[in-house]
């Protein structure tokens, strides 16, 4: 009987044999499966779940010591009181023409947005966790408004294969015990609560990475804005909606 370390390595065997196309689709298979099995607690599925992730870990496209869970946690030095207020006062005005996608809604970048996207300082920070990463340029505000938005366990596809995540603003409703938050899900079934304080900037490879954010409840409202980045020399029209 193949284990599930072994299967893992098949799967990954099988991508290099494929065409770009087939890599793709096999890459979005191996996504859905791993969000919906990997934050599954059910014993039976623990060998889908080990070697999904194996899979994808083994196909991640960037060089890091360890692909899972979060690269890095921080407010970054060029986030300045004065310009985590210019992009929360930009993603308001944004917000207003955001449109509901998935389950939330979301808005193009701005001035000030993409000026940080293909920004000196913003390449540093991601290199300095994550080798050859190139900024795609793309930066979207993300708003979830209505009470029960969120996001199920999933793993990005390439376009966001690695993701930088600024949590803008987070209302919290005053008695609110558990607020929504973003959250890895691994293969050996445990999972890590990150609750985000405004200017919170954390990265992570979304691509291979299975991650959450639980539900926001009425009155309860987040705020964030994500940058994209793609792996060094990778052709940009697959990093791009
Ligand atoms: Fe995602």
């Amino acid at each position: 009987m193949t284990d599930a370390r072994e299967m893992g390595q098949r799967l990954a065997e099988l991508h290099r044999t494929l065409t770009p196309a087939e890599q793709a689709n096999l890459k979005l298979i191996l996504g859905l499966s791993a969000g919906r099995l990997v934050p599954d607690k059910d014993p039976g599925s623990e060998e889908g779940r080990r070697a999904v992730s194996e899979a994808l870990e083994t196909l991640c496209p960037y060089d890091v010591v360890d692909p899972r869970g979060i690269q890095y946690r921080g407010r970054p030095e060029f986030l300045t009181d004065d310009l985590l207020e210019a992009l929360v006062s930009e993603s308001e005005q944004v917000g207003e023409k955001a449109v509901p996608f998935d389950e939330h809604y979301l808005g193009m970048g701005g001035t000030v947005a993409d000026r940080i996207a293909t920004s000196e300082e913003l390449a540093r920070l991601v290199a300095s966790v994550v080798p050859k990463a190139e900024a795609t340029g793309i930066a979207s505000y993300l708003f979830y408004r209505d009470a029960g938005q969120g996001i199920i366990p999933h793993i990005d596809t390439d376009i966001f294969s690695l993701n930088v995540l600024m949590m803008l603003n987070h209302e919290i409703p005053p008695g609110l015990a558990q607020p929504s938050a973003l959250y890895m899900h691994f293969a050996d079934g445990s999972e890590q609560r990150l609750q985000l304080e405004p200017g919170e900037v954390v990265i992570f490879l979304a691509g291979t990475q299975a991650h959450s954010r639980t539900p926001i409840q009425q009155d309860e409202r987040v705020t964030i804005l994500t940058f994209g980045f793609m792996p060094e020399g990778a052709p940009l029209e697959n990093y791009r909606r």
